[in-house]
């Protein structure tokens, strides 16, 4: 997009928001949230605008360097073995370009080949651009002797989501995302004066502002009961109710097998022991993160920590049991990155880029990986295994 462009679809963005908080009075900030991410013309991840990676505005795993997709092929495939290796599909959320698709299915080609031939891989993805992108680069990888985009379309298929459920009938395998539940909109609120209060975003020309109001639904004290999160004096808290309504199609869609959430985030017991007050709400452009929610709308990503302890009881409601919850450089040594990166012949640039993934000050630690399964009896996953028993 022309940097024009960008400007003038910004305007437009904020004139409709205006607008509607001229109508309302204001508006919740996951209103806002929703509309600077997900307006269908102007909204962050509804624009061709590169947003991940060295020219976007953050980085993720996948595109940090293909082992994260090579291991959780390994991962697929053990959970294929688990549930008696037969016809079996991936469901991926939020594909971006479909780097992490790309590398699981070249990884699982080489090195599972029986697990290759009973396959199926999902992508969900509302961004026509973004499904574009994956077509071509998936596209790119040499599957087999048939023509490729036969081959594609008996491997790969496109799907959506939205607040009815998925477009797809009920399925055996895995759910899989990488930093989807982080872009979901989230409820901000707070305790003033020892009362619960939401914020909520105002319009006081020329500049938003923020108000704080009466919580707008009985949902957002119902998860804090239910979590038993008891704020401090001051203290904010976001709330993220598309993750738990996610989490129950994904049950609905699911008659066996296993849930992988990696994402940025803790348990409640992580979130709320630091003593600061502000809350988890950020933005990233052009690698660097702030808090100018009102700024460059619709031009920067706006995410929250996500809420692992909601999600792990969430599930449990819903007969989806906790498999495992780790950090992300857990997850991958248990899983076999070092082994993989010493067999390699490693330039200093992948030695770089994996320790990026597994490294505490880099995704290592902030990232967390959660699992969850159903109709499955006590699975063990060489993933959650007890890193002593890792042999190096
Ligand atoms: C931070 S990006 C994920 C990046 C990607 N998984 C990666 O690892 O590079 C969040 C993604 O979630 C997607 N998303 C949000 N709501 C969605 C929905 N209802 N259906 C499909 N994708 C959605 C966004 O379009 C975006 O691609």
């Amino acid at each position: 997009m022309r940097q024009g462009n960008v400007k003038v679809n910004m305007q437009l963005l904020r004139n409709l928001i205006i607008e509607s908080i001229n109508k309302k009075g204001k508006i919740t900030f996951a209103e806002f949230m929703r509309t600077v991410l997900y307006h269908p013309q102007y909204g962050y991840y509804n624009s061709d605008k590169e947003r991940i990676g060295e020219f976007g505005d953050y980085y993720t795993s996948p595109t940090v360097h293909r082992m994260f997709g090579e291991l959780i092929a390994k991962q697929l495939e053990e959970i294929w073995r688990i549930m008696g290796e037969g016809a079996f599909t991936v469901v991926e959320m939020g594909a971006n370009r479909g780097w992490l698709c790309y590398d699981v299915i070249q990884c699982i080609k080489k090195e599972y080949p029986r697990f290759y031939d009973n396959f199926h891989y999902i992508i969900v993805e509302r961004n026509l651009y973004a499904r574009e992108k994956q077509r071509s680069l998936l596209n790119a990888i040499n599957l087999t002797e048939e023509t490729p985009m036969n081959h594609l379309d008996r491997k790969v298929s496109w799907r959506t989501y939205s607040e009815g459920g998925f477009s797809f009938d009920k399925i055996q395998g895995c759910f899989l995302s990488n930093e989807f539940v982080d872009a979901l909109p989230v409820h901000r609120l707070k305790i003033k004066n020892k009362i619960l209060k939401e914020v909520y975003v105002g319009y006081n020309a020329p500049n938003f502002c923020e108000i704080d109001d009466e919580v707008s639904e009985p949902a957002l004290k119902d998860y804090l009961e239910t979590n038993k999160i008891y704020l401090k004096e001051g203290q904010a808290c976001e709330v993220n109710l598309g993750a738990a309504k996610w989490l129950r199609h994904v049950s609905e869609k699911l008659n066996k097998g296993f849930i992988i959430t990696v994402d940025y985030g803790d348990t409640i017991d992580g979130i709320y022991c630091r003593n600061d007050t502000e809350c988890t709400v950020r933005c990233y452009y052009k690698h660097n993160v702030n808090r100018d929610y009102y700024e460059r709308l619709g031009a920067q990503d706006i995410t929250a920590h996500v809420d692992f302890t909601n999600l792990m009881n969430t599930g449990r409601s819903l007969g989806l049991e906790v498999t495992g919850f780790t950090r992300q450089s857990h997850y991958l040594i248990a899983l076999g990155v070092l082994e993989r990166l010493h067999n390699e012949n490693n330039d200093i640039e992948t030695i770089l880029k994996e320790k990026n993934l597994n490294h505490p000050e880099g995704m290592g630690d902030v990232f967390k990986v959660l699992i969850q399964h159903k109709n499955i009896v006590n699975p063990q996953l060489t993933g959650l295994r007890p890193l002593h028993l890792v042999t190096v």
